[in-house]
């Protein structure tokens, strides 16, 4: 498989890559976490522009991927660590190198060009294959087993919640009556039939398969779960720089962002302020940074991507212990 997806990666090209570079500000002697390094794109960027001694720690879900990065990043010898991890575990993964504090995070979320075109993943609807679309295909559950043993109700509320589908009721009635529903192609054309002819611009199968692709690699939840670990991890002054590619990513983002840089979350009648919550981070942009219609252009997956970016304040205090 690793052949068929390093023919699925090439040439890869880095969503918003230097808009990212430009937002981490990487430097001699910093240290950095690429979170999801992919095959490697943004993270060799970061490498060179903290030449000569900047290190560099990339995670990823993804065997297969860490093998494009470690062949990609391999000139950057000892200044490199790529570890098959959860961006969850960072700090783990961080301590165990014996770096308590970072310069740098980035977060490019989703799945790369390599997964989606690589057709024994089961991410696209494109080929017909079996339905997987796990990041780490050696653990987890798959796309099959939630589609064949998540209750009606389930599997409406997923189809709803993580792909905003409005035919998700129908949908997973159509799914239930035709369990037992084993491919990609089955499943798009099950979705397909729901929708009857369609002349849009996306396949009416997107949302749906959007979404159980979120359900199985929990997404939502570790994103949620990530950002306050990434703000601990940052020196002051360090900043975290992610990249969502649809609406719930860039809302849970936001949200954060917007939190952590007040430094009271009290309704705004209170005449006094209560909670006591302190600004760990500030806004680096208020809006967030979007390809230019070239970089669409040249790369049209690039086209949903929102770069928000957070620098730690000086005096924060840890997120992770706050009641
Ligand atoms: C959009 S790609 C990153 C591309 C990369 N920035 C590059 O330049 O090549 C997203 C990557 O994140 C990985 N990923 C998804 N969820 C992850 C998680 N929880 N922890 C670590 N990596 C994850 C995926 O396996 C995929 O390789």
């Amino acid at each position: 498989m690793l052949d068929s997806f390093r023919e699925a990666g090439s040439p890869h090209q880095p969503v918003l890559y230097q808009p990212s570079i430009d937002a981490l500000q990487p430097h001699d002697g910093g240290r950095y976490v690429d979170a999801t390094v992919g095959a490697g794109g943004h993270a060799r960027g970061i490498l060179f522009f903290s030449s000569p001694t900047g290190l560099l720690l990339g995670l990823d879900r993804d065997e297969n991927a860490l093998a494009i990065a470690r062949d990609k990043l391999s000139e950057f010898q000892y200044r490199v660590f790529l570890k098959h991890s959860s961006y969850i575990q960072m700090k783990n993964e961080t301590e165990i190198l014996g770096w308590s504090f970072v310069d740098g995070i980035l977060m490019d979320l989703g799945l790369s060009s390599m997964q989606l075109d690589t057709p024994e993943r089961g991410f696209s609807f494109r080929t017909d294959n079996l339905l997987d679309m796990r990041f780490d295909p050696s653990s987890g559950i798959s796309a099959a087993d939630i589609v064949n043993s998540y209750r009606e109700e389930e599997l409406a509320k997923i189809l709803w919640e993580y792909g905003e589908e409005p035919k998700s009721r129908r949908i997973a009635a159509a799914i239930l009556r035709s369990r037992p529903v084993t491919t990609t192609g089955q499943l798009a054309a099950l979705v397909a039939s729901v929708y009857g002819s369609h002349r849009g611009e996306h396949h009416p199968a997107t949302r749906t398969f959007q979404a159980i692709r979120i359900a199985v690699n929990n997404e939502l939840g570790g994103l949620e779960q990530t950002l306050p670990i990434a703000i601990d991890l940052l020196k002051p002054g360090g900043r975290l720089a992610v990249i969502t590619f649809h609406s719930l990513e860039d809302r849970i983002v936001k949200h954060f962002f917007q939190r952590e840089s007040k430094d009271c979350l009290c309704p705004p009648n209170q005449p006094i302020c209560t909670c006591g919550h302190k600004a760990s981070i500030r806004m680096v942009q208020r809006k967030p940074v979007i390809p230019t219609n070239e970089e669409i252009r040249n790369n049209p997956r690039s086209r949903s991507a929102k770069l928000r970016i957070a620098e730690k304040l000086e005096l924060a205090r840890p997120l992770q212990s706050k009641p």
